[in-house]
């Protein structure tokens, strides 16, 4: 089926499988690698990016729902210049050990952040909570996201 979508500001029309997944055709289709595949069912929040302002999972968006939807991929936060403060703070604050999480975790972050420019740590543990480290790195990751909320 033929979709017509935005991702990160650009607009694409596409023809494909009405059981593709918005991650496969990220990844696949538009070579956008940043956003991971872990799980794929629901719970591990790697594959998470903004669909029209919301953080979903993208392992669980088939492509006829992104249909005049908008997208943002963790290639979409920096520009030509400079990264987005997010990707600064994590970098300052250490909060990334293997980084497979992290894409994920930025854009859940970005979502919040969105919508709610000064959380408290509690808003920003719970905006996290469908985002898994398995390095742990969880309060290194709070810290970046409220310093990034406070800059
Ligand atoms: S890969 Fe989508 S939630 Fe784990
Ligand atoms: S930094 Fe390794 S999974 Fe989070």
């Amino acid at each position: 089926m033929l979709i017509e979508f935005k991702v990160n500001a650009k607009q694409y029309k596409m023809d494909v499988c009405p059981t593709m997944r918005l991650l496969d055709l990220l990844r696949e289709e538009l070579r956008l690698t940043g956003t991971k595949e872990g799980c794929g069912e629901g719970e591990c929040g790697s594959c998470t990016v903004i669909m029209e302002g919301k953080a979903v999972n993208s392992c669980l968006v088939l492509a006829p729902q992104i249909c005049g939807k908008e997208i943002i991929t963790v290639e979409g936060l920096a520009d030509d210049r400079e990264l987005d403060l997010l990707q600064q703070k994590f970098m300052e604050h250490s909060a990334v050990e293997c980084g497979f999480c992290t894409p994920g975790m930025l854009m859940s972050a970005k979502a919040l952040l969105m919508k709610n420019p000064h959380p408290t740590d509690e808003e920003i543990r719970t905006a996290i909570a469908g985002n898994l480290c398995r390095c742990a790195g969880y309060s290194k990751i709070v810290a970046a996201i409220k310093d990034a909320a406070d800059a």
